[in-house]
């Protein structure tokens, strides 16, 4: 298999450990272990306990699967299966769905393995432009043009990376409505789900809106437990669902025994720990109103309306990988430009889940002052 870089990647991979502040992560701060494990019941302290460091079954630790199915309407344990972060289950999904000749459509801008697994697995993809004057909000008359009969498969990504949009429930409905009549597959990219800034925009989660529609979900984003490395594919498509799992055994076999059991633990104290990253995602987006408020025409964005990231624009003339270059060296404070999804506006990433967001923006704001005075 051949397939391109990255791109986010790869500037986190030289980036993400080398600078003082984070302002542009897509996680929400991480549990401390010790934390976590006070949250644990006298079951899963027993599980932790007296874990074996052996292999694990292979669709997941049945009392795990059994609380992610707790997430849904619908589904049942065993219409779960647990992957190592939802990387591994986009990459097993698309493979598994998508082949030579395929055709996919996929919101863009957006997290690049979305797209770029479906072509180099040799699909034809239709990227479906997101556009700021549109609040990023997708246009469903476009996305059914773009279907033809080689359709299998359409991605979208809710609350989405990077501009922090949600669709709207009447678009969530036409969207499950147009993949039924393609008779493709909808994938919803659901990682910073809980993360709505009003709780009663939320939408359907896939698996409840149809036997096509796929939830991927993860311990990673409003979980605030990336480390772990533990996502799941929920999908009442049972056959689907067996050929991920039988994929996967080229992939990771099974996932990492402590971590289930940590992931267990944090979904059985789910409303503590949604609590927690809500309460900081809302905190730190009131720092950011603020820092838009004292900087107007220079920084702008369509406010998110979930998620713990968004997508502003610098003003004209500022060029945002010129200023993101200064702005690390200067402050070592971290910014990712557009260019990284591949996006020729002027804006960058900005990130709000993490615990020194103020330092962040006090130094993000030293730098617009030199550059306002220079
Ligand atoms: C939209 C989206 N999907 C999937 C992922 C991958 O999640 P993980 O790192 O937990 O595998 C990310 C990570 O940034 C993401 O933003």
């Amino acid at each position: 298999m051949r397939i391109a870089d990255f791109e986010l990647e790869r500037y986190f991979a030289r980036w993400e450990f080398a600078v003082r502040h984070l302002l542009c992560a897509s996680d929400v701060e991480g549990w401390r272990m010790a934390e976590l494990l006070g949250l644990a019941d006298d079951e899963t302290a027993g599980l932790w306990r007296d874990l074996r460091l052996g292999y694990t079954e292979s669709t997941g630790h049945p009392l795990l699967r059994r609380a992610i199915a707790g997430l849904y309407d619908t589904a049942d344990p065993e219409d779960v299966l647990v992957v190592s972060g939802a990387e591994e289950g986009i990459f097993a999904v698309v493979n598994v769905l998508i082949g030579e000749g395929d055709h996919a459509i996929v919101t863009w801008p957006g997290y690049q393995s979305l797209y770029e697994i479906a072509r180099a697995a040799g699909a034809d993809v239709t990227l479906h432009e997101l556009r700021e004057a549109d609040g990023w909000a997708i246009d469903l008359e476009a996305i059914r043009a773009a279907v033809t009969p080689r359709t299998r498969l359409i991605v979208i990504n809710a609350p989405h990376n990077p501009t922090g949009m949600l669709p709207e429930r009447a678009t969530f409905d036409g969207l499950v409505e147009i993949a039924a009549a393609a008779g493709a597959h909808l994938l919803v990219d659901e990682v910073y789900r809980y993360l709505e800034f009003d709780e009663a925009d939320r939408l359907p989660a896939g698996v409840d809106a149809g036997r096509h529609v796929i939830s991927l979900g993860v311990m990673s984003k409003s979980f605030a437990m990336a480390g772990l490395r533990i996502g799941w594919i929920a999908s009442r498509d049972r056959d689907l669902l067996h050929r991920v799992a039988s994929f996967k055994d080229y992939t990771t076999i099974c996932a990492s025994a402590p971590s289930e059991i940590l992931a267990l633990i944090g979904l059985r104290a789910r409303d503590t720990v949604l609590g927690r990253s809500r309460a900081l995602v809302l905190d730190n987006l009131a720092t950011l109103d603020d820092l838009f408020e004292r900087w107007p025409g220079v920084l702008s964005w369509v406010r998110p309306r979930g998620g713990s990231i968004g997508f502003p624009r610098l003003r004209a003339g500022l060029d945002a990988d010129a200023f993101a270059a200064e702005l690390v060296e200067r402050e070592g404070v971290l910014l990712l430009p557009g260019s990284r999804f591949g996006h020729p506006g002027n804006h960058v990433r900005i990130g709000f889940g993490r615990t020194d967001l103020p330092e962040a923006v006090a130094g993000l704001e030293r730098q617009l002052a030199r550059v306002a005075a220079g």
